[in-house]
């Protein structure tokens, strides 16, 4: 019998913790047991209390498809974790949103400095790719992560020229679909993988990952005007503030919702051939209620 959602997520939460743990140990191991301020800030940004959203999705499609926890997948939610970590520090960096808050804590440029926030990230997206060469996936997921975490930058640099810009809403759905909705399809097909999905499940896959990304980040422009920061975690208003290009800003906060739902209603349709697509469904319904 499946558990309920809570100790579902919470298992794989304490999985993720402990293999994260362990692969920061063995960084330390073989810098000779000396810590330095440059894995400081990673351990700081890396192991921040976040949603894990993503490794949860890979531990979520690699049980819709078959095992839920293997080493695969384990490393799977390593590498897709790394990567979203080293976005969020680039992200917050003066350069780019210029915040000061991050998962309830001082941004990684303000921890420590600027330097150290942008070698911490170049060092996480090259420990994404470690992590994975430690699984026994098939090429392919090493091309599915690297083509996500490209079109993630594409993403970033849209929303950065896009600024105080107009953008059509084609444009704007694109933008996002790259930026947040590409890491997260790869975490769902490398969930799959992990589970030797065939060529159709990782399309139902995908498809769900397209709408449920897409979502992620219409609730995301959502909360930064509807929540508060300490309920975020990170500072309110930070894009609207900045002029973004955000789903609110192009289509009013109704609009935005009805989008939002929209995408749910697409994501839930993009599981009806999977038999154990329960906790799936529930990240998809967390993903478009949650407040933070
Ligand atoms: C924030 O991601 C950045 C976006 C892609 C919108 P999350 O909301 O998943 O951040 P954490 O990991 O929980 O801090
Ligand atoms: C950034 O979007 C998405 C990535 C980090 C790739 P946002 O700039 O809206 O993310 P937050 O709101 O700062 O987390
Ligand atoms: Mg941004
Ligand atoms: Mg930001
Ligand atoms: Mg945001």
């Amino acid at each position: 019998m499946t558990p309920p959602f809570k100790d579902t997520l919470l298992a794989s939460q304490q999985r993720l913790q402990r293999v994260l743990d362990g692969f920061l140990d063995d960084y330390l191991a073989s810098l000779g047991g000396e810590q330095t301020r440059l894995l400081e800030a990673i351990s700081y940004s890396l192991l921040a209390p976040g949603k894990r959203v993503r490794p949860m999705l890979v531990y979520a499609a690699a049980e819709a498809v078959g095992e839920h926890q293997s080493s695969d997948a384990d490393w799977a939610a390593v590498a897709v974790e790394c990567i979203h970590a080293y976005s969020l520090i680039h992200d917050d960096l003066p350069a780019m949103d210029d915040d000061d808050l991050r998962r309830n804590r001082p941004t990684c440029h303000i921890a420590f400095d600027e330097a150290t926030a942008i070698l911490a990230g170049d060092a996480l997206q090259a420990m994404a790719f470690e992590a994975l060469s430690r699984s026994q996936l098939p090429m392919t997921a090493v091309a599915i992560l690297a083509r996500a975490a490209r079109n993630m930058v594409d993403g970033q640099a849209i929303d950065q020229a896009a600024t105080n810009g107009i953008l059509s809403l084609d444009a704007l759905q694109a933008m996002h679909g790259d930026k947040t909705g590409a890491l997260i399809v790869a975490s769902l097909k490398l969930g799959g993988l992990a589970s030797h999905a065939s060529a159709e499940q990782l399309e139902h896959l995908e498809e769900f990952g397209r709408a449920i990304g897409l979502a992620f980040q219409i609730q995301d422009d959502i909360l930064d005007i509807t929540a508060t920061t300490e309920e975020l975690g990170k500072p309110q208003n930070s894009d609207s503030d900045a002029n973004k290009a955000t789903y609110p800003r192009f289509l009013g906060l109704d609009g935005a919702q009805h989008a939002l739902s929209q995408q749910h209603q697409r994501a839930l349709h993009a599981l009806s051939n999977f038999d154990k697509a329960s906790v799936l469904l529930q990240l998809a319904d967390y993903i478009v209620e949650r407040r933070q």
